[in-house]
């Protein structure tokens, strides 16, 4: 990873600070129902507040056409406002032009406001260079705290970077030294635990990862195109049959670069996808016809375990089973608690992150006993891919 500024090394006492932060957080019936990624932002706002920044939050929100007041930024002012002590967050109704100049003007050293959705203006996501420079127009200096956006190149996260002096802010600084922990310099051995519905989607992502880690535990409906491309039984499981001649190369290179691959011994499986269904626990190539694999079995845990116990570092994403359906959650859960288990014992550096991967986290309770939780879903995913994200590059120290 390249080298970054951060808002240590900012003089921004006086100054305008254009922040980008991603404030995409899931919302119902106007309210927020995972505040994660604004509480994580707070501290990069509470610091550059105390150094008398004026500090101007920027953020897309949902995937508009458009102006669209049902994705309107608005409805955040007040959780924002809380994440930060109750200190007042200012609002401007568009994020470029008079009507946004005129409520940042008006901020004070340590005032805050937040800017109308970047995405009501179709040029944030083209990286319109004459966007950026309205945005630009705003601030003195740039900061970014979006890695969870960091894969859109764009206008607000790409282009704007390179117009104003520029940092990483205190999440993203967080994010890029975890994944660095994990992936770039880990400590060895490393596994990588990674669950899913398909393989078509990972692809990308476990062809790299092979050339990263020694250990490469593979779950999920993901699971089932190996075996299947194994010549082992799947009955009626999720299962890309399509995808074989990919697995089985998937499975050769990384036998060739030295990466173990686990592949479950065993599982669960059930007629259909239900909560409270009648289960069998099967051997893996005594899977029945007429069933369909749901979670990993206990045999496939305990290996998973003992494996983890000698591993120093983990990257983990996507469920192992059909989690959200019980009692298809029982290896998510178990391994989840068996990452932390090991973290706290400081035994195991564990990184995660990923869609469904904090859901699954979460419903095990142990969301904040790992090293590091990731805020991002597809960034998460593009990074373990080891494709470079645009709005990291644009902070790179030239
Ligand atoms: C996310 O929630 O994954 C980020 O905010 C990016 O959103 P997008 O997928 O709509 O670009
Ligand atoms: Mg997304």
């Amino acid at each position: 990873m390249a080298r970054f500024h951060t808002i240590d090394d900012l003089d921004v006492a006086g100054k305008r600070v254009l922040l980008r932060a991603d404030l995409n957080v899931p919302v119902k019936d106007g309210k927020v129902t995972d505040a994660t990624r604004i509480e994580r932002l707070a501290p990069t706002i509470e610091s550059l507040a105390a150094k008398g920044a004026k500090i101007v939050v920027m953020s897309h929100f949902g995937r508009p056409k458009g102006v669209d007041p049902s994705q309107s930024l608005r409805p955040l002012v007040g959780p924002l406002s809380q994440a930060i002590g109750g200190k007042p967050v200012h609002f401007a109704s568009d994020c470029i032009g008079p009507e946004a100049a005129k409520v940042v003007d008006a901020l004070k050293p340590g005032e805050v406001v937040l800017l109308e959705n970047l995405r009501f203006h179709p040029e944030e996501e083209k990286n319109d260079p004459g966007f950026a420079k309205s945005l630009a127009a705003l601030g003195d200096l740039y900061v970014d705290d979006a890695f969870s956006a960091a894969h859109r190149a764009h206008a607000s996260i790409a282009a704007l970077a390179h117009l104003l002096p520029n940092a990483a802010g205190k999440l993203m600084q967080a994010e890029l030294e975890a994944l660095g922990a994990a992936l770039e310099h880990p400590a060895h051995p490393v596994m990588a635990l990674i669950g899913g519905s398909k393989v078509s989607t990972k692809l990308d992502l476990l062809k790299f990862i092979i050339g990263k880690v020694d250990q490469l535990a593979i779950g999920g409906a993901m699971a089932n195109t190996f075996l299947y491309a194994q010549g082992r039984p799947v009955g009626r499981s999720l299962c890309e049959k399509e995808m074989a001649d990919t697995a089985r190369d998937i499975l050769a290179a990384a036998e060739k670069g030295g990466c173990t691959v686990i592949l479950p011994d065993d599982a669960v499986t059930a007629d259909k996808l239900e909560a409270g269904v009648v289960t069998r626990t099967v051997g893996i190539n005594a899977v029945p016809m007429d069933a369909m694999i749901l979670d990993i079995g206990p045999d496939s845990v305990a290996r998973i375990s003992a494996a983890l116990a000698e591993c120093k570092t983990l990257v983990w994403n996507g469920p192992i089973g059909a989690f959200e359906t019980p009692p298809f959650d029982r290896a998510t859960v178990a391994l989840a608690k068996k990452v932390a288990e090991l973290t706290s014992a400081k035994k195991l550096l564990s990184v995660a992150g990923g869609g469904d991967t904090v859901a699954a986290l979460a419903a095990a309770g142990v969301e904040d006993k790992l090293s590091y939780v990731s805020t991002a879903g597809g960034a998460f995913l593009e990074w373990l891919e080891g494709k470079e994200l645009p709005g990291v590059a644009a902070l790179a120290v030239r």
